[in-house]
């Protein structure tokens, strides 16, 4: 440790005889935090909407660096984990902390896929859906309802049973989304294959009938497993932070994933891959593009371009970079590399990056932009899209709830600046 003074914030406030001394604490990288928790008892909270400038917590998952594009999941680089790394293995290592050893790895493929299977009464939950329900309506409610099932396990003060319930969201995300799609279908489910991998068995039990099975080639099973990496985890963005703020009233860890589905499905988070294709699908052709970036840059048109910004993200999304190869990959492995969706993609892309707003903005390709366009390809429809999400989202979502659970916290309240009616009787 440095014998340097700790860092100190001064803040001056008019009518406050006494400076205030806030500490600022460091990060192993990243900007330093100001501790603002005196400020109540002097009468003042902070204020910032949409949680812009705060931290709300400490964390040694998942960083980010907007600036550069930069992403570590537990310091590995997205582009690393992406080229040499697997969803599972990535889900041991957000999990975990440290990458595992074979053994390790074996042991842990080995876990989750004998925990896919979901209890056969779920079958009968998902019969009281409209076939026309949203596939990630059905989601929202069939994992809150997964708490109804593990009464063994929701000690969230046992580090065991905290690691089950990790393991079974892991696991069981993949059977229920293919059952939310199935659904839709008015086919019957698929059970999950131990003999195929994650991704694989994925693809299986949306594809594969009762009459034939589903050939799954081997670049579609790896687009697929690299697109639930690349969503895996991305520190404290809306959804993450809503299991986080659910989980830190000691709801289980069921209801608080669902909390964290719920939040992702908005078209401004999660919701935006979908949105990606309808808008392209709205703008029809190359032609139409110049009309819609204006529409995009005009304060009073609600339109914006889906897949493009990020709160975060100053500079291209490093996920987005290696979405847009995998997507050149499959479409090339599938014989549609002049797909016409991607071509108007392409150069909305190229518009959107050579006009003044955007780059005044700093507004890039952010991870929806291109993964919707593979997931097309593969024969994905679009309502699907943010259920892949969810389901690649899961282990970051339960490895941040792990992490809070499993140290000191407090139930999250935000408090807000007051500006209706003062006290006045009611009349008589
Ligand atoms: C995800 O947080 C995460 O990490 C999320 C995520 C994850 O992995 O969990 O990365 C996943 O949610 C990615 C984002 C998916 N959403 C979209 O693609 C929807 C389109 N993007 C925007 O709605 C927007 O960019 C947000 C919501 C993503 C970010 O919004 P911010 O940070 O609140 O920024 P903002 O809305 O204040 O925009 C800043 C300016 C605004 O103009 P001004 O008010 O300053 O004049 O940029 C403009 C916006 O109008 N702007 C856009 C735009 N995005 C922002 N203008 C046109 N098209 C866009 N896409």
């Amino acid at each position: 440790m440095t014998d340097q003074a700790p860092k100190q914030a001064t803040l001056t406030i008019d009518g406050v005889d006494d400076p205030i001394e806030l500490p600022i604490y460091s990060g192993s990288v990243g900007p330093d935090v100001i501790d603002v928790g005196k400020l109540t008892a002097q009468g003042y909270f902070t204020y910032d909407p949409g949680f812009v400038s705060t931290a709300s917590c400490d964390s040694e998952i998942t960083y980010i660096d907007g600036d550069n594009g930069v992403l570590l999941h537990r310091g590995y680089p997205i582009e690393q984990l992406a080229e040499k790394s697997d969803y599972l293995e990535l889900c041991y290592l957000l999990l975990n902390g440290e990458l595992p050893t074979a053994d390790e790895s074996a042991a842990f493929v080995d876990t989750i896929k004998h925990h896919t299977m979901v209890n056969e009464q779920l079958r009968s939950f998902f019969k009281g859906f409209s076939p026309s329900a949203h596939p990630m309506a059905i989601l929202c409610g069939v994992v809150g309802a997964l708490s109804a099932f593990y009464h063994d396990s929701t000690d969230i003060d046992n580090p065991e049973h905290r690691k089950i319930t990790a393991h079974r969201l892991i696991a069981k995300m993949p059977t229920l989304a293919a059952m939310s799609y199935k659904h839709a279908q008015g086919q019957p489910f698929i059970y999950p294959r131990n003999d195929l991998g994650y991704a694989e068995n994925f693809l299986h039990m949306m594809f594969a009938t009762p009459c034939e099975d589903y050939k799954v080639s081997p670049t579609i099973a790896k687009a697929m497993d690299r697109i639930f990496l690349l969503h895996a985890d991305h520190e404290q963005n809306a959804s993450t932070s809503t299991v986080r703020l659910a989980g830190s009233t000691g709801a289980n860890p069921f209801a608080s994933v669902a909390a964290g589905i719920a939040a992702l499905w908005g078209p401004s988070h999660g919701g935006a891959n979908e949105a990606v294709l309808n808008m392209l699908d709205e703008i029809g052709s190359v032609d139409n593009i110049p009309e819609y970036i204006n529409k995009a840059k005009d304060k009073n048109d609600p339109f914006r371009i889906m897949g493009f910004g990020h709160r975060v993200y100053k500079n291209y999304d490093p996920r987005a970079k290696v979405m847009q190869q995998t997507c050149h990959e499959v479409l090339e492995e599938l014989g549609v590399e002049d797909n016409p969706v991607l071509a108007m993609a392409r150069e909305l892309e190229r518009i959107a990056l050579e006009d003044e707003y955007f780059v005044e903005k700093r507004l890039y390709p952010n991870v929806d932009f291109y993964s919707g366009i593979i997931l097309k390809a593969i024969g994905i429809p679009v309502e699907m899209f943010t259920v892949i999400f969810a389901t690649g989202r899961t282990p970051g979502w339960i490895a941040h709830w792990n992490e809070m659970i499993s140290g000191p916290y407090k139930i999250g309240r935000p408090r807000q600046l007051y500006k209706g009616y003062t006290k006045r009787d009611y009349p008589s």
